[in-house]
């Protein structure tokens, strides 16, 4: 058998993963396209293991033996809307303690640029204009984590050590020692009204499509501020837009937007009250995810449960 690596991947991505693979998978037949199975079928009945980054639609389409899709991005929201992904094949996402690292330093840098208003002075000197604004405690600033996942909950442990008071929102109850957490659409409403800043790290759902919209944005104190790090299409984007122009909102720190690469014209780019970061909150660590999809292809090489399996009715 074989495995098929599905991915958008350029030059440079290759150059990091091929050699990080190969070392994960000895003695496995790792093949970048299916052309390179040959056979009288196209190689299709080769394939039972599919690793997959972006794949193009329909690559994992007619693959008869197909018994595992591994993402080897965290976020599975589009491998789940995409119909040519075989819905009765388990598809495993990403957890890697690495990229939670890497987010949860994302998430600090821009809370504690956001605190001690980092963007603001950045904005002023640009103006060339010299003014010493008001300087906070971090235990006097409210910080909503949305979603105690893998990454959201390293990130608010992160915060809370670094004196933020952070408090969390998850579908179910989550218990994070010495911090509020609160679960369930009924409290969503409590949690915005006493953050000033939010950090979204939610997954892509049906659920949560949309969530930041005029009337969530409204809930939050005024002069608030979003940080974006999970999906763009979690944001209505002129709804943002409104919001800081306002005054509702002062600052919001995108990394995901609804269309990436964000188009030229798009007025987050330009927008003062906005950062735009093109989806490097997290990447994907090629050294230490290589090995924890090799772990969940020889779990099933050897009949053992599969790690990390998406919820397919939950969406994540
Ligand atoms: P995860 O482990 O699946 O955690 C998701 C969390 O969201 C869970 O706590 C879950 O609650 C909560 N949740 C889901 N639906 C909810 C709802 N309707 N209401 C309230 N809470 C809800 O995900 P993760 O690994 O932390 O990743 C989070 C997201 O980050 C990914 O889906 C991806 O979109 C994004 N991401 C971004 C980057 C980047 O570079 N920007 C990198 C990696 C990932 P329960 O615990 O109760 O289930
Ligand atoms: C990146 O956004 C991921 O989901 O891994």
């Amino acid at each position: 058998m074989a495995i098929l690596l599905a991915t958008d991947f350029g030059d440079a991505e290759w150059a990091a993963w091929w050699p990080a693979l190969q070392a994960a998978l000895p003695g496995e037949r790792l093949l970048r396209s299916l052309d390179e199975a040959g056979g009288a079928d196209g190689g299709a009945a080769a394939i039972d293991v599919a690793l997959v980054a972006n794949p193009p639609r329909g690559a994992l389409a007619g693959l008869p033996r197909l018994r595992l899709v591994q993402s080897l991005w965290a976020g599975v929201d589009k491998l789940l809307a995409d119909p040519t992904v075989p819905a009765e094949v388990p598809l495993a996402r990403m957890v890697d303690p690495a990229m939670n690292e890497a987010m949860a330093e994302t998430v600090l840098w821009a809370v504690l640029s956001l605190h001690r208003a980092h963007f603001a002075y950045a904005r002023q000197q640009r103006a060339h204009e010299w003014r010493q604004l008001p300087q906070r405690r971090a235990d006097e600033v409210n910080v909503a984590v949305l979603g105690l996942g893998q990454m959201g909950r390293c990130c608010a442990l992160r915060l809370a050590a670094n004196g933020y008071r952070v408090s969390g929102w998850s579908a179910r109850p989550a218990a994070i020692a010495g911090m509020p957490t609160h679960a369930g659409d009924a409290a969503l409403e409590g949690v915005l009204r006493s953050a000033e800043i939010v950090v979204n790290l939610l997954p892509l759902t049906p659920a949560t499509r949309g969530l930041f919209d005029a009337r969530r944005l409204a809930m939050l104190p005024r002069g608030a501020a979003l940080i974006n790090v999970a999906r763009g299409a979690h944001v209505v984007d002129a709804d943002l837009l409104a919001a800081l122009d306002a005054g509702q909102l002062s600052h919001a720190v995108l990394d995901v937007f609804a269309a990436e690469p964000l188009p030229p014209a798009h007025p987050f780019w330009s927008h003062p009250g906005v950062t735009v970061l093109p989806h490097v909150a997290a990447l994907t660590d090629a050294r230490s995810a290589a090995r924890i999809a090799a772990r969940n292809v020889h779990a099933l090489r050897e009949g053992r449960a599969l790690e990390n399996v998406v919820d397919r009715a939950r969406g994540y």
